[in-house]
Formats: C-alpha cells, structure tokens, sequence
C-alpha cells in the first residue's frame, strides 16, 4: 500500500471533548510536536496529526447539562483545546474532529466492509443498564453496584448489537506483540498486552448501541450508533482520506510511524485497532508507543486532584506564567523514557529555576553581555587557540550525536541530559577561561575574541538541538547573534560560525522564581524545599521472602546483561548511591546503584557487571535509572557479579 520515502506520519491520541484538558494530557501532543519538529529538523516530510474525539454517551450528557445541543458543546470545548495547543506552541500538521463530515462518511464505509466481509455480526449485547441515564455499564464500570453517573440502582437488560469478530484476532495478536518488538514501545508494554488481556482470552466487541443518540449510525442498520472506540480510532486513516475520492495522504504518509498514545490507551491501539487493520487488509503501524502519566503524588493528573489551586494543573495558566517553552522543557525532561513522571507546582518551578534560569539563562545572557561589554557586539575574526578548547570544541562536535539515539527512541529526557551537559561544560569554560581577566590584557584581545567565539558556537548548537523542545527560546538566541537552524546532522559543522559574529544583548530568557511567593499566590502555602534532593528514608533491611518456582519461559522474560562501567561516581548528599554508566557495545545506559558503601568508584570502571536490563525505568533520588546491577548482600557487605570474562552485551542464561 505504501509508498513511503522520506515520510513521517506522528499521530497524537484525539482528545475527549467530555472535559477539559490539564497539563497531564498536554504531554503526548508536547511530545509528538517535539519529536515533530526533529523529525522535520532530520529532513523528514512529517505529517503530525491530532485532533477530537466528539461522540459518545458522556458528551451527549454534559451537553445537556449545559442546555446545550451536543454540537454547540463540543464546538465551544474543539475552541478551548485549539486554543491550548497555540498556547504551547503545537505546530500539527492536521487537526481532525470526528464530527468532520469527511470522517463520519469513511467510518460508515468501514463499518459496511467489515459487515461485507463477515467481521461484523448482530446478537445481544447484555449488561446493567440505568434507566433514568439510559445507559449500559459493565460489573467493573458500576460504582458500589450502582449507575457511576447519576448513583441509582441498575439492573440486568440486553440489547440488540452488533459484535466485531474481535476472538478471532488473538492468537494473531499474540504473534504480532512476541515478534515484532519495535511495534510496541517502550519495552515491557507488550508483555503487558499479552499476559493481561490477550493470554486470558479475548471476547468479540460490542461495537453498536441503540440507547445512544450523539455518534455515527451504521450505514446497514442506522438505529445503532458506532462504538466510540473503533469511531476514534479510525481517525488516523480517515484522516489521510482513507474511504474517500482523494486517498493520496494515504498513500504518502501510512502506514503510521508512531502513534503516540498514554499507557492507558494502549490497550485499544494494539488489540482493538491492530484487530480492525488486520480486518480490512490495512498495513498496520510501524510503532505505538505508549508513554507514561504525569502524576501527582502517585495518581494521574486530574483537574479534581488540584484542589483549591486548579489552576496549577491549567496549561493556559501555567504557559502564561512561565511560558510556554518553560512548560514544554518540564514536561519532557521530567517524564523518565517511557514511565511515569511526578508533577509539583514547585518541583516544576525548581527545575525552571535551576537548568532554564541558572544554567541555560546563564550561560546566554552572560555570553552576550561580555560580546557587548569587550568587543562592543562585534566578536573579531582573529583566533588563538588555547587550553581547554579542544575539550568543548569535542563536546560541541559530540552532542548532536550523542543526543540523537535518545530523540530517535523518544527519549526527550536523556536526550536533553546530553544537551545540557555542553551546557554545563560550556559555563565551566567560562569559569576556566576567565574572560574577564583576559579583557584586562590588551595582548589576549584575539585569545579572548576565541573565547567568545567558542562560547557562541556551543550556545549555536545548543540552541539548534533545543529548537524542537523550545522553539521560540531558541529562535531568538540564534537571531540575537545572527545564527540560523540548520539540519540536526549538520549542526556541529565547521564553519557555521566563522567571520565576525555580531551580537545584540538578549533579553532575560527566563526570569528566576521566587518559589516561596508563587506557593503562596495559588494558596500552597510554604514550598516544599528543593527537590530532587529528597532524603534517603532508612529503611530497615528486609529478609528476602523465599522464591516462588519460576517456569524457564518466566525467567527468560528477564534480560540480564553483561555491562562494562565506563564512568563511575558518588550520588551527593547520599551515602549509599553510585551512579554508573555503563555499555552494553551498542548501547550506554545511566544506572544509580545502592552499593556506595561496598564500593569505590574506582573499583567498578573498567569492569563487567551483569544488569537486569529490561527494568522499569525508575527515578531514585532524583536521577533517572535504567537497570539494576546484581549483587548479592547488604550494606557494608555487598558483593557486585562481576563478569569480567564475558563481553559486553552477552546475554546471561
Ligand atoms: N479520546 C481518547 C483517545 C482516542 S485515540 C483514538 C482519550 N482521550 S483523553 O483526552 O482522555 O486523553 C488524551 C491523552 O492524554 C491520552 O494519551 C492519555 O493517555 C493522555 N493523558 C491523560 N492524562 C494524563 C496524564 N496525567 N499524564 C500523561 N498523559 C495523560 O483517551
């Protein structure tokens, strides 16, 4: 089907109109947009599609509510959502409502060729139906017993419905997930999918009902409404006019590269959605990948959670507080490679505060200070060289590449712990340089013309490699010393600043906080101290439960790999944390390892330790950790596996 070249089709999850957004649901089009945006930086012709999901019982309800027909309500909520992705800066490519006429005719024209071909059949749907709501629920949907909207007893009904041979698919489905690693990420979902709902058994799906009114009628029996789910999630096809006179996106753009999807949600796109591809003879999608919840103190984010300061979980508040970029940065650097990430309002402003302000803020308006303050914003062309060039010179040549794996794989957050390590390196230099006591020579006018000049071909590249999480930030820095985006592969290239670099000062990118007084304004009272820095709880050392048996299958789910440390240091202010990287040949990972009293890390680099490498990924103690390195005892007395005679890689069985 496909013709597929240098196409990239991104897709977000279409929104419900039921309700209204909070930054948690901000996450997945924040990060489509990011990975948007590189893709097209990579030279892509990138499709990035998002849009809303309209029907639907719930919709149908709120509307009336609201003395409001269904249509006018879900057109004041289509407004408020397009209105929050201009404020965060999301730059899609399509926005598709499933109300669009052109979608409601292409779903109708599914749902007629999976009854054409057998998919669909008509039975009973049978389930506890509330009268006064007219609605079905199921056992787990009932709330004590009772109806979960309006608390009234239900009762044991059927109704006539039409049923997707879904049954069918399972052991397909199964192959798929077992085979094909890549078509559902991050790692460890897939297992999910099987060994949750496909190993017990699937039933066929319930995907018409008579009781709703606000939906899509089925085009061979027009009392029964289509089932929201497979109504929705057509949308990625109907989209490219799929079913309709011009299917030329279709056949450009599918099958889709990634559809971005919550972890809640992958359920329907990797059962239900693959089931009615597999159906109708569609290439499925390359990838889902199914990110984790921004949560707050250890559930999602809801709008109810935040109570008494709803606003602090509001993406238009938060964005014209502190920016949009701001809140763009947070959110990618704060959700972990596909797990969970936890939201604070002070935890997100002490991370503006320390790597956007301190560091990043840094770094730009001292730069362009000194360019104004010793060469009047003109840097001259005359260059010496000098110690320690070669070593950011190095970084700034690494970065781009260092970072790209991580943006490939979607991992925003170790992709920007690689960008900001030159930005580290690039303030350190300043340090190490001293330009301030080079201006005082008048003999070192051309070393410190160098200075500057590196100093403004690392803030070059940084800024490029940060264009698709912060945009306009970035855009401004390049413009304020005549700098322009260049291709991510391109972007460390020599010369891209050479000749006289002229520099006008930048305005404040990113003004401090002050933590204490914002708490207070949204009624949170004192700010909790700074995170990530919590404090170790001493937790007395439990006596390990005896093992279960494990069948050989169970024990092969576990990835143990050999790993070579490379680089090996303290946790500060922790007396039992080491944080390691560690190579497995293709591949280097962060680990934090609770061996600090055992071990030095002098006595770790250079040696082969065997980690558990299909881990969750977990954040401890503030920093991100993607695997366990086994030991065996506790304390003072632990004994890290080497296995310095195997190699890197090697898989431990
Ligand atoms: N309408 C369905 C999707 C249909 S796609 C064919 C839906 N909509 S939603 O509005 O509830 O969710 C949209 C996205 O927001 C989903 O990817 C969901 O996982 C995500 N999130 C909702 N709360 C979230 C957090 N607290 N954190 C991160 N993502 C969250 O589901």
């Amino acid at each position: 089907m496909s013709d597929k070249k240098n196409t990239f089709y991104i897709t977000t999850p279409i929104y419900y109109t039921s309700g209204h957004l909070h930054i948690g649901n901000s996450y997945t089009t924040v990060a489509a947009d990011t990975m948007a945006r590189y893709k097209r930086m990579c030279g892509y012709d990138v499709m990035m599609l998002t849009g809303t999901d309209e029907h639907g019982q719930k919709v149908e309800r709120k509307a009336q509510e609201a003395g409001k027909t269904p249509e006018e309500f879900v057109d004041e909520i289509v407004a408020d959502i397009k209105n929050i992705w201009e404020v965060l800066g999301i730059d899609y490519d399509k926005f598709i409502r499933t109300t669009d006429d052109y979608h409601v005719a292409a779903v109708q024209k599914i749902f007629q060729a999976l009854y054409d071909k057998g998919e669909i059949y008509k039975s009973e749907y049978e389930g506890m139906y509330c009268s006064p709501c007219e609605a079905f629920w199921t056992q787990h949907q009932l709330v004590d017993g009772k109806c979960p909207d309006c608390g009234r007893p239900v009762e044991k009904a059927k109704e006539e419905s039409y049923f997707f041979r879904l049954s069918k698919y399972q052991d397909k489905l199964i192959e798929l997930l077992e085979n094909n690693p890549d078509i559902l990420q991050p790692a460890g979902r897939a297992a999910e999918m099987i060994n949750n709902f496909l190993k017990p058994g699937l039933q066929d799906l319930c995907v018409s009902r008579t009781t709703i009114k606000w939906g899509i009628s089925l085009p061979f029996d027009p009392k029964h409404i289509a089932y929201v789910w497979v109504d929705a999630l057509s949308n990625y096809i109907t989209a490219l006019g799929y079913n309709s006179e011009d299917d030329s996106l279709m056949k450009k753009y599918w099958p889709a590269d990634i559809h971005l999807v919550g972890k809640d949600i992958v359920r329907f796109h990797t059962i239900i959605w693959f089931a009615i591809l597999m159906a109708l003879d569609i290439e499925l999608p390359k990838q889902v990948y199914g990110h984790g919840w921004l949560q707050m103190n250890g559930d999602k984010v809801s709008k109810s959670k935040a109570s008494g300061a709803a606003d602090i979980v509001d993406p238009i508040f938060l964005a014209d507080h502190f920016g949009r970029d701001a809140i763009r940065y947070f959110l990618l650097r704060e959700m972990p490679f596909g797990s969970d990430g936890e939201y604070t309002y002070d935890g997100l402003m002490t991370r503006i505060n320390s790597d956007l302000a301190n560091d990043l803020g840094n770094l730009v308006s001292r730069s362009a200070a000194m360019a104004v303050k010793y060469f009047d914003g003109k840097i001259p062309t005359a260059r010496v060289a000098g110690e320690p060039d070669g070593d950011l010179l190095a970084l700034i040549a690494e970065t781009p590449k260092n970072a790209k794996p991580y943006m490939d794989s979607m991992s925003f957050s170790l992709a920007l712990t690689e960008i900001f390590k030159l930005v580290s390196r690039a303030n350190k230099y300043i340090d190490e340089t001293a330009p301030w006591a080079l201006a005082k020579d008048p003999a070192q006018t051309d070393r410190l013309a160098t200075v500057m000049a590196n100093l403004f071909e690392a803030i070059r590249v940084i800024c490029n490699l940060l264009l698709p999480f912060m945009p306009d930030t970035c855009n401004k820095v390049l413009a304020s010393f005549g700098a322009s985006a260049v291709a991510w592969d391109a972007c460390a290239e020599e010369g891209n600043l050479s000749g006289e670099i002229c520099v006008t000062p930048c305005p404040v990118l990113f003004p401090r906080i002050d933590v204490k007084k914002e708490m207070a304004a949204v009624g949170l009272g004192e700010a909790e101290a700074p995170k990530p820095a919590k404090k170790e709880k001493k937790k007395k050392p439990a006596e390990p439960a005896p093992a279960a048996e494990l069948a050989i299958e169970e024990f092969l789910n576990v990835d143990l790999s050999v790993a070579k440390v490379l680089e090996c240091e303290a946790v500060e202010n922790s007396e039992k944390l080491l944080k390691l990287k560690v190579s497995f040949g293709n591949e280097e990972r962060q680990i934090v390892s609770g061996i600090a009293k055992s071990y030095a890390p002098a006595d770790l680099v250079g040696h082969n330790v065997v980690v558990v490498k299909n881990l969750k990924p977990a954040v401890i103690f503030g920093l991100e950790s993607f695997g366990m390195i086994l030991a065996s005892g506790q304390g003072e007395n632990i004994h890290v596996l080497f296995a310095d005679d195997s190699k890197p890689g090697d898989r431990i069985r």
